[in-house]
């Protein structure tokens, strides 16, 4: 009998070593590393040996030499996700789906497979055929190109692709599947990692665009070794607060195109609606006017997003006063909080400070700072700004209110949805000409004090 190899990794970040140890040394995290058994086969190929071409090994080519002609993308169907991927799935590329669960994961990839003009195979290692045709008829009970598979053996899977050649292969979830190649059980770091390289080597030598989704550790990373990310094509990222009904899909990394745009979901009771104009769900635009709230023109990727932010400030009740925010880095508040205090000579020191960015949506776009700041005072005074102004400019430590790239999408967007006013930074080069919108320049946080209070 052959001798059973073992080996050891770390469960947090995927580190391999020959012996155990109590402490991981590159991830610092302490028992984490345990043992899983790996038996080298002869050969681990994605199809039967004797079938396997025999390839030849690649040459150097000069660079004008090699065929740059783009493969034809395949269309998914869906706005959004096909803006998030660049385009469209690109032939023979992996792309990992990761999210929290309930997030919208499985129904996401099933629309899509529900809607592809091609033969496509949906396999499931978390569902039962039975629960998936269910989903399945709540979204869209007309199709007739997707084959179902629950199976969670690779070596299987391969089987039924050979005899069924889809044309798109999904794979819900890369965690529950296991390798005969590897004894360790499914999940486990090296059985994801064997079991990404065979899906690899079958999505390049065919052509063949594979899409897997990634189980999120609770820290928000996707579960198994850090090696997953770099082994794929692309990774996209669902989010969104489940407890909302809009969902963000981003891509956290591209080999086929930016990583900096953005599809917007509604979760609705027939699946995700894609959501091709966020700015007009994102602000609620009552009819009176109140305190504490106001729109910053922020960008999400190339996308003009207008977003409502809401304040409120309340006299603190405890010693030390809160603050807390949603959708907005608590350290970014606290510092816009002391800028206020020194510059403004706002005495917010004792009060709480909540806000709360409507949507149940993240945005990292500096651009929001002069809305927040805006928002703060607003609910201070319990003075409501009005509801067609809104605001794009970043605020620097010492007041000063410092421009955003692309302030004339912004303004051009903030025009489009009737806004009368935008706030934005002097020092930002403005080239429009004539716009029905009022563009009020400001330098400093004091100017703005001028204009609300
Ligand atoms: P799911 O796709 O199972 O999430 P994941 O695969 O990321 O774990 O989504 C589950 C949630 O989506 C579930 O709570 C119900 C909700 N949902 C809808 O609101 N409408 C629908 O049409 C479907 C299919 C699901
Ligand atoms: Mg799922």
């Amino acid at each position: 009998m052959a001798k059973v190899k073992t080996t050891f990794y770390c469960q947090n970040c995927g580190s391999q070593y020959s012996k155990w140890q109590g402490q991981c040394t590159a991830c610092k995290e302490w028992n984490t590393i345990a043992e899983e058994v790996l038996q080298t086969p002869e050969k681990s190929d994605w199809k039967s040996p004797a079938s396997a071409s025999v390839k030849r090994a690649a040459k150097p080519l000069l660079i004008n030499e090699i065929d740059g002609s783009q493969d034809a993308r395949i269309d998914v169907v869906d706005l959004e996700f096909n803006r998030v991927l660049g385009g469209g799935l690109v032939p023979g590329s992996l792309t990992l789906l990761g999210g929290e669960p309930g997030i919208g994961k499985s129904t996401l990839l099933l629309q899509m497979a529900l809607r592809l003009p091609y033969k496509t195979l949906y396999v499931s290692g978390e569902e039962s055929q039975k629960q998936i045709k269910m989903r399945a008829e709540r979204i869209n009970p007309v199709a007739s190109n997707c084959y179902i598979l629950t199976e969670t053996k690779t070596q299987n899977i391969f089987k039924q692709i050979e005899d069924l050649q889809p044309d798109v292969v999904v794979v819900d979830s890369i965690q529950t599947l296991h390798s005969d190649y590897i004894e360790s059980s499914a999940g486990s770091i090296s059985q994801i990692k064997e079991c990404t390289t065979e899906l690899i080597k079958f999505a390049k030598e065919t052509a063949t665009p594979v899409i897997l989704v990634g189980h999120i550790t609770k820290d928000g990373h996707i579960a198994g070794p850090k090696i997953l990310e770099h082994m794929v094509d692309t990774v996209l990222q669902f989010e969104g607060d489940r407890n909302h009904v809009f969902r963000i899909l981003r891509a956290n990394k591209n080999r086929f195109g930016s990583t900096n745009e953005l599809g917007i979901y509604e979760m609705q009771g027939a699946g995700l609606r894609e959501v091709s104009n966020p700015s007009e769900i994102l602000i609620s635009r009552k009819d009176d006017e109140l305190s504490g709230n106001a729109v910053a023109a922020t960008l999400e990727g190339t996308r003009p997003l207008m977003i409502e932010v809401q304040a409120l400030v309340s006299t603190a009740v405890y010693g030390t006063p809160q603050r807390s925010a949603t959708g907005f880095n608590a350290k970014r508040l606290n510092m816009l909080l002391a800028v206020l205090e020194k510059r403004a000579g706002f005495r917010l020191g004792a009060k709480d400070v909540f806000l709360n960015i409507t949507g149940g949506i993240t945005v990292d776009d500096p651009a929001i700072d002069l809305a927040v700041v805006a928002a703060i005072l607003s609910s201070n005074e319990d003075e409501a700004l009005p509801k067609d102004y809104c605001f794009a400019a970043e605020v620097g430590l010492s007041g000063e209110i410092r421009p955003v790239q692309r302030v004339e999408q912004r303004i051009l967007e903030a025009e489009k949805l009737g806004f009368s006013t935008i706030f934005v930074s002097k020092y930002n080069k403005i080239s429009l000409k004539k716009t029905a919108i009022k563009i009020q320049l400001l330098s400093k946080i004091e100017d703005l004090v001028g204009f609300i209070v």
